[in-house]
């Protein structure tokens, strides 16, 4: 007498299940990631064609024509972040000036 074997097709459900779940989503993935080199690409371009190096900070002093002096700094660094400069004491200059982008 021969055993009936009835989880086989529920186990060859879930494999095509699990086969057609990585087929759909690894494709939009590769898609994306090659849209995003893309537009790596892109903005690589035009921050080299608008001189930007992301070393702005170590010729701020040859820029200044002079040493920063930290405790100066320290101080301008404190009220940037302040809500004192605020006028209802509610806001900083940090709240619409990134220190790194101006
Ligand atoms: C509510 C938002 C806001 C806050 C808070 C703010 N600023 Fe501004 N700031 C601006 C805007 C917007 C401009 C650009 C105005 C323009 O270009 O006409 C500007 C321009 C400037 C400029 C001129 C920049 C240039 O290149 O000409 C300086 C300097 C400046 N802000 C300093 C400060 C300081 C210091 C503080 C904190 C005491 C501060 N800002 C807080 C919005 C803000």
């Amino acid at each position: 007498m021969r055993r009936k074997i009835d989880w086989l097709p529920g186990l060859t459900s879930l494999v095509c299940l699990v086969l057609v779940s990585i087929i759909l989503t690894t494709r939009p993935v590769q898609a994306t990631l090659l849209e995003h080199n893309q537009l790596d690409q892109e903005l690589t371009a035009v921050l080299r064609e608008a001189g930007f190096t992301g070393r702005i900070e170590a010729s701020l002093e040859s820029r200044l024509g002079r040493k920063i002096n930290p405790k100066l700094a320290d101080i301008g660094r404190l009220l940037w972040f302040d809500t004192i400069t605020g006028l209802n004491d509610d806001n900083t200059c940090a709240g619409c000036h990134s220190p790194t982008a101006g």
